[in-house]
């Protein structure tokens, strides 16, 4: 059974590279450059970037291209792609993706207000807020207007539709980003001690490698990707039939990878810079970059330093900002397929209703004693933040759920011979070839398997304190 898709007013991307630098932009976000280098500094440097491209490659990328071609097949928003594909009772993994993306917003938008505020205060030369950001995170007004602002911003973006809003932003930003990321990479490697960072970063170190380690590079890897809740079913359904899906998810995912290994290029020089070289106990965690990072800026002096940090925090709000449009994207295209509701006004009142299902997450950093330490999980002593558990269900949890169930659902209820027909539509030698072997056996076995075995284990570690292995 499969639908015909009609022809809508729905929008459509205006050139294949719009597409690719909205998805790449969805892509590239506070995963790249804020998530990964401390998954990096935690994992054992070297080891975890080794496990992380395995995942990307050999895990998400087939995912990704599931995506894209269920989303362009349906021509439908990440719910309605699966009732228009003729299977109305998978329509729950489009509602777990919507879910899964609302959640998700709601502490990204959090975060990313931490940036823009940074931002602010590294321009005006205040370097000692690395210092004060356990201050600085529980000023509820001030974080609140920024994520406020953030939220305006992203929602401004998403009711200008996709091809003049979404699409324009992401031809702004992801170049501007680029050419600042790059920028600082240069400068940050002519600093001293950047070697020593280098080294840090780069040779592996097995001993470090636990399960957990390999979870917890799944899980970035589809954090990362935005992978698994139907960003990229959203996205692809806006996409013409006369585009390579397959060269296109290659893109995005090289260009999301590229990002994420180079921020970790820029994060750890400066650090060695900091530590004169020393790298022995790299702090992890959030404050990498909003605890340690202020402290490099100063060492370049009062100009220099504001002059970089600003820098710095302007890239991460860029990254933040083209990814958290994705994640209002999905529920937006949601709301205005379903239930006949104009884009500007579906926008604005998911990003309303957003910010205040973010508002706990935004207390939970101090303020609220009852937010702060708000759920212990079994065979665990410590607390966990509402914002932590947020993250671990929907960005830990939902996302490689979303993901086994995506190709489950590809592969053995749609067919593998439909999403092949998909595919080959735009890539005139992909019938026969070995890359259509390859995704065939990845979509329909290696995922499903890997992913399956890996998303019980990492529900039993994390939440139930179990270690099978
Ligand atoms: N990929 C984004 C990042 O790395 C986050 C994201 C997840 C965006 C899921 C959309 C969907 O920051």
């Amino acid at each position: 059974m499969d639908a015909t898709p009609t022809t809508s007013t729905r929008g459509s991307w205006n050139s294949k590279i719009g597409f690719i630098l909205a998805a790449a932009g969805s892509a590239v976000g506070l995963g790249n450059i804020w998530k990964f280098p401390f998954e990096v500094a935690d994992g054992g440097g070297g080891a975890f970037v080794l496990i992380y491209l395995v995942c990307c490659f050999l895990l998400c990328f087939p995912v990704m291209v599931t995506e894209i071609a269920i989303g362009r097949r349906a021509h439908k928003n990440a719910v309605g792609a699966f009732e228009a594909l003729g299977y109305r009772n998978w329509r729950f993994v489009g509602l777990l993706g919507v879910t899964s993306g609302v959640l998700i917003l709601s502490f990204y938008n959090v975060v990313a207000a931490w940036a823009l505020g940074y931002f602010v205060e590294l321009a005006g030369g205040h370097f000692s807020i690395g210092s004060e950001f356990g201050t600085f995170i529980t000023d509820v007004v001030k974080i609140g207007l920024y994520a406020a602002l953030f939220m305006v911003l992203t929602a401004g973006i998403v009711s200008g539709g996709i091809s003049s809003g979404i699409e324009r932003a992401s031809k702004l930003l992801m170049p501007t980003l680029l050419v600042i990321i790059l920028g600082l990479v240069l400068y940050g490697l002519t600093l001293p001690h950047a070697a020593e960072g280098l080294r840090f970063y780069l040779i592996p170190d097995f001993s470090e490698v636990t399960l957990e380690v390999v979870y917890n590079a799944l899980g970035q890897a589809f954090f990362s990707l935005s992978l698994g809740m139907g960003a990229l079913i959203t996205y692809g359904s806006y996409l013409s039939k006369r585009e390579n899906i397959i060269e296109s998810a290659a893109l995005i995912t090289l260009t999301d990878v590229g990002i994420a290994f180079t921020a970790g290029l820029l994060m750890f020089p400066l650090v060695a810079f900091l530590n004169a070289g020393d790298m022995t106990d790299v702090q992890g965690g959030a404050g990498l970059i909003f605890v340690t990072l202020p402290g490099a800026f100063e060492s370049m002096g009062p100009g220099l330093g504001a002059f970089v940090g600003a820098t710095f925090f302007l890239l991460l709000s860029f990254a933040a900002l083209t990814s958290t449009v994705s994640l209002l994207e999905v529920p937006t295209s949601f709301v205005i397929d379903e239930f006949n509701v104009p884009r500007r006004r579906a926008a604005i009142g998911i990003a309303v209703l957003v910010f205040l299902i973010g508002i706990p997450s935004l207390l939970s950093n101090g303020a609220s004693p009852f937010f702060t330490n708000f759920v212990t999980y079994f065979g665990s002593d410590t607390p966990n933040t509402f914002m932590d558990l947020v993250e671990h269900l929907s960005s830990d949890t939902f996302l490689p759920l979303g993901g086994f169930l995506i190709v489950v659902f590809a592969a053995y209820v749609w067919k593998t011979e439909n999403l092949s027909e998909e595919l080959a539509q735009g890539a005139p030698g992909f019938r026969g070839s070995a890359l259509e072997r390859f995704i065939h056996v990845c979509v329909a076995y290696v995922c499903p398997v890997l992913l399956g075995i890996i998303f019980v284990l990492t529900v039993l570690n994390r939440f139930f304190g179990v270690s099978v292995f």
